[in-house]
């Protein structure tokens, strides 16, 4: 187990070298927040560069995430974005808020991304009530639990065809001891629904695996 731990290790390290080097400003926002106490619990690299690909694929001009924290996963994402594009980020903690700004702002990002403050769910209401435009990727980050509700208050706000994205939908989501964790059933009542054609893709991190879980919003069945 240790050996295998060590390779797929090294896996990461590779294919962090080589396919996501952080330049200056995602480096300087991942030291940034850690310096202002947040939490360590941002995408890794390759994570960043993963999404990033994603939306550009997508064809992504309206990016939403749910959970900015310091604005790293902001600033992969958003950079896929063409002239003009926009990207808005709900954020509970203000503080989080805060750091994220400036480090979106020294990223050269501050054009592009908005963060609204206070509980996702309230925020997506808002969007709801205030016909927000459509958006192309939708990015769901933000406390575990509340996975399943964003599930449903985040999928009126997509397009047809537009992508949605949960982070973390894997290792807890299969282990025993969190039998009722909230990805679990974000997993679970994503592969019911007709309207959404999904799967997760697992990734690995400095330490073990994680998953992304990915649905393109579709009109029926396929
Ligand atoms: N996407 C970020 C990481 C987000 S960590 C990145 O990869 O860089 C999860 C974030 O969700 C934390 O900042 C936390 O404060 C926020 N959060 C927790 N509960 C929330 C809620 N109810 N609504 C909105 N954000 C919430
Ligand atoms: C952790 C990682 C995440 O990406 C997240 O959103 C929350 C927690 C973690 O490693 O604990
Ligand atoms: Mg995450």
């Amino acid at each position: 187990m240790q050996a295998l731990e060590g390779t797929l290790a090294g896996f990461h390290d590779y294919i962090t070298r080589t396919f996501a080097p952080e330049d200056e400003a995602l480096a300087e926002a991942r030291q940034n927040a850690q310096r202002e106490g947040l939490p360590e619990i941002n995408v890794s690299p390759s994570q960043g560069k993963f999404l990033q690909l994603l939306a550009r694929l997508a064809g992504a001009r309206r990016i939403l995430e749910v959970g900015t924290l310091g604005g790293y996963s902001a600033i992969w994402l958003a950079r896929a974005l063409p002239e003009g594009g926009k990207m808005i980020s709900l954020e509970l903690d203000s503080h989080h808020a805060d750091v994220a700004r400036a480090n979106i702002e020294r990223a050269g990002l501050g054009e592009k991304i908005e963060i609204r403050v206070g509980p996702g769910a309230d925020s997506l209401r808002k969007m709801h009530q205030s016909s927000e435009a459509l958006f192309d990727v939708i990015f769901i980050d933000a406390d575990k639990d509340g996975y399943p509700k964003y599930l449903e208050l985040c999928l009126p706000l997509l397009r047809e065809g537009g992508l949605l994205l949960g982070d973390n939908t894997l290792p807890d989501a299969v282990l025993d001891t969190q039998a009722q964790s909230g990805t679990k059933s974000y997993n679970a009542a994503v592969a019911a629904r007709s309207d959404l054609s999904s799967i997760i893709v697992p990734a690995l991190r400095a330490r073990g695996v994680d998953g992304l879980t990915i649905s393109i919003k579709q009109s029926a069945a396929k």
